[in-house]
């Protein structure tokens, strides 16, 4: 059976982008694959927290991912940090990585670009930390000699040189590394945010998917739409009403609210209500679970120890081989 990995950072209240665009594809692969879904906590170290907001964000992605249906009987959920031995493995590789390749890498280039152009010092304000962001990202689907890692778009560079590196090992040191393929689900690689930019928690337009129905309503109230009325045919690929409402409601409702789209008849503010209800419909459950675990410590960590200990039993015999291989202990 192929094994999937993948990474979810500790960043705060979940919107629809990562649900659609994260959640949903990354939980449904537990179906077909042995899944790995672990807690990127040591990433998250990268940005200033304090830490009993660190122990709260870890938890509440924990929270999330059981209320969306993530079954820990079937699939395996931990935290990062329980699996120390990915810093090991990410030292090892990051002596076989060249310092070029992650001078590319975006999220280390942005920020440097950015000093640049405001006439700082290239690298002001830059841990290494972000600087090795690639390196520890290899080590942990490498570890686990994962075959596939379900990602966003957002995160193919970063696959690109996950697997450089991958290469760079086994040509020094023996093919003991496994070359695992990005799953990238193009349909959902961008959902919009309600300005009609990519939702996302740095501009303020996103929908909360643990939100209350009457927020959730509100928020649906304010996407932007076009001065069209009611009886006036609509484009779905640019109303940003109908992008939404695709990934939520069935294919039948989907087909329907197209077909009312292009012959003209539907308001925005029905295909709103539309949207609202879909909202309701896939997210109330989620919603009533998340209540009930998110202040259950203890279930969570009895769920976080129980995965820990599947990755590390995992983990434990390729870092055996790697040692091995150049010639540590
Ligand atoms: P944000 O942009 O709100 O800070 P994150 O970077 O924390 O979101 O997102 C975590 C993951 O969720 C991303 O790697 C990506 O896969 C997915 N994601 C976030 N926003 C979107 C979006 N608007 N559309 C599709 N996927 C998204
Ligand atoms: N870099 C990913 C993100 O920003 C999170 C992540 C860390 C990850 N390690 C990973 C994703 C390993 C997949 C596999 O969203």
């Amino acid at each position: 059976m192929k094994t999937a990995v993948t990474g979810i950072k500790p960043t705060g209240i979940p919107h629809l982008g990562n649900y659609l665009g994260m959640y949903r594809p990354a939980l449904e692969l537990a179906r077909d694959l042995r899944a790995f879904y672990f807690i990127a906590d040591y990433h998250a170290l990268t940005v200033e927290a304090p830490p009993e907001v660190r122990r709260e964000l870890s938890h509440q992605v924990a929270a999330t991912s059981l209320a969306l249906g993530l079954d820990p009987s079937r699939a395996v959920l931990y935290r990062q940090s329980d699996l120390p031995e990915v810093c090991e493995l990410a030292w090892i590789l990051a002596c076989v990585t060249p310092k070029g390749l992650l001078n590319r890498a975006h999220a280390y280039k942005a920020a440097r670009d950015a000093n640049l152009a405001s006439g700082r010092d290239a690298d002001l304000g830059i841990n290494v930390g972000l600087f090795n962001y690639p390196v520890l990202m290899a080590s942990d689907v490498l570890i686990l000699r994962a075959n596939a890692v379900p990602v966003g778009q957002d995160q193919q560079q970063h696959m690109e040189i996950l697997r450089d590196i991958a290469a760079a090992f086994n040509r020094r040191y023996g093919k003991l590394l496994t070359l695992p393929e990005a799953l990238i689900d193009a349909r959902v690689a961008t959902i919009p945010g309600l300005d009609g930019r990519k939702m996302s928690k740095s501009y303020g337009n996103v929908i909360p998917i643990f939100a209350e129905p009457a927020e959730l309503r509100r928020l649906v109230m304010r996407i932007r739409t076009d001065s069209r009325g009611p009886a006036e045919p609509k484009d779905p690929e640019t109303d940003l009403v109908f992008q939404l409402y695709r990934h939520l409601a069935d294919a039948d409702a989907v087909a329907g609210l197209l077909q009312r789209y292009e012959a003209g008849g539907v308001g925005y503010a029905e295909a709103k209500e539309l949207l609202a209800e879909a909202l309701e419909a896939a997210l109330g459950e989620p919603r009533r679970r998340y209540a009930e675990v998110r202040r259950d410590h203890a279930l969570l960590e009895a769920v976080l120890s129980q995965g820990a200990a599947q990755a590390r039993e995992r983990a434990a015999p390729l870092l055996r081989a790697v040692r091995q291989a150049v010639g540590l202990g």
